[in-house]
């Protein structure tokens, strides 16, 4: 409840602050929203230096948030511009670079795509829903002025900013093929949760949520930010599969479609992914590589399971607590219509996730000891017997304890 809270309140100052910033993207100049520590450098406005403020408008689908608008571009030399320290990572169609703004001194994260490889109307896309979903505290903040650029090898680029992540992506964080701590992974999960639920309010779909594009700011991940809106578009548009897209975080209504069949966007997907980087950071390893019930030996063993015909989920997920393989089991429903949403998140999370060591049995006196050669089971504690009908009870759809209760098996 008190998580629920917390979201609808991060979301609603979210919206409050995007509309009161006035969401004017024209050009660098003008009166738009707060400098941010960047002296009267238009870098620094989140808004981009619009013209004049709007009226606010609600969030939703066909909100001014959504209508990509041109932005005026200043031509400049990155080398001029920047003083680049770092490569911070490499995507599908560019590069990010750590680099200081000559003119103000600070130090940013500048996205930096060929010109010759995304189209304009790719990057002002990418640009606006990067610019517009800032204001959350859950998504990374992308600076007010973009740029056309040509670096000192003669390419033509675009570029935007964004505060750089001191600790990089979430892929740094996680050790390998072994789970964080769940306290971690808690923390994880209901920022990204809270993040997509701002971005599905606002009537957008991420489209590639995995590691690569979760932003680090602390060690402790208890600042984690949502990056890369260059898939996102809006809920229902269509659109092929996101290019650097990991197979394994593609729900099966997209992981079906042919490679560029456009199929359209829906926030289910964005649910699947995070479920899919759920079992991830708390199990350890992904669960399969594609959703694909016939190719993939993995999900096939999920299906069962969750198709109720095998008894128990497959290996990766075996330390999870019933009460987490039912969140996982609602967000990760085959049919898009029938996944929950992101905020059902939210409702796990005082939930313990990972099952604890097995509790330890005292051995029995040598008079109820079995005849020697005959294996019998250890007694079991009525407590531990209790804890697990309860967790079974707590996993259990309604309709199957209908079903119970009507006498019939589940
Ligand atoms: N603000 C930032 N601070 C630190 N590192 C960053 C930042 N932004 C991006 N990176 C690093 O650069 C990588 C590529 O960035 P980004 O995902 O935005 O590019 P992309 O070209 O869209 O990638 P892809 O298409 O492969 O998802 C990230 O995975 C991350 O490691
Ligand atoms: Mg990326």
């Amino acid at each position: 409840m008190k998580n629920k809270v917390r979201a609808a309140v991060a979301t609603a100052l979210a919206v409050a602050a995007s509309a009161l910033s006035g969401w004017g993207w024209g050009c660098s100049g003008g009166d738009g929203g707060a400098d941010r520590g960047g002296g009267s450098s238009a870098l620094f406005r989140k808004d981009g230096g619009g013209r004049k403020r709007r009226r606010p408008e609600r969030a939703g689908s066909g909100s001014a948030l959504l209508r990509v608008q041109k932005p005026v571009l200043r031509e400049v030399l990155l080398e001029e511009e920047f003083h680049v320290l770092r490569t911070l990572g490499e995507g599908a169609f560019g590069r990010v670079l750590l680099a200081t703004h000559r003119r103000t001194g600070a130090k940013v994260a500048v996205k930096a795509l060929s010109r010759a490889r995304t189209q304009p109307a790719d990057f002002y896309r990418e640009l606006h829903y990067a610019r517009a979903l800032s204001p959350h505290p859950g998504v990374l903040s992308t600076f007010g002025e973009a740029m056309r650029a040509t670096d000192a090898d003669g390419a033509a680029l675009w570029l935007l900013a964004a505060e750089a992540a001191p600790l990089g992506d979430l892929r740094r964080a996680l050790p390998r093929r072994s789970p964080l701590s769940e306290g971690a992974a808690k923390r994880v999960a209901r920022q990204l949760a809270e993040a997509l639920s701002f971005v599905h309010s606002i009537g957008l779909v991420h489209r590639d949520v995995k590691a690569a594009n979760v932003l680090v700011f602390t060690a402790d991940l208890s600042v984690v930010k949502l990056g890369d809106f260059g898939s996102a578009r809006p809920e229902g548009e269509l659109a092929a599969r996101p290019a650097g897209a990991s197979t394994g975080a593609l729900p099966p209504e997209v992981g079906a479609a042919l490679r560029n069949e456009r199929v359209p966007a829906r926030a289910a997907a964005d649910v699947w992914a995070l479920a899919v980087l759920l079992v991830r950071i708390t199990g350890g390893s992904c669960p399969w590589k594609a959703a694909d019930a016939v190719a993939d030996p993995g999900y096939a063993a999920f299906r069962r399971w969750q198709g109720r015909r095998a008894a128990s989920p497959p290996s990766t997920f075996k330390r999870f607590t019933p009460r987490f393989l039912r969140l996982l089991r609602r967000l990760l429903a085959p049919e898009p219509r029938r996944r929950a949403p992101v905020t059902d998140v939210f409702k796990y999370l005082e939930d313990p996730w990972v099952v604890r060591s097995p509790v330890s049995v005292s051995p029995v006196s040598s008079s109820a000891s079995p005849p020697s050669g005959v294996m019998s089971p250890p007694p079991l504690d009525r407590r531990v017997a209790a804890r697990r009908i309860w967790d079974w009870l707590r996993s259990c759809e309604p309709e199957d304890l209908e079903a119970v209760c009507a006498g019939g098996p589940p």
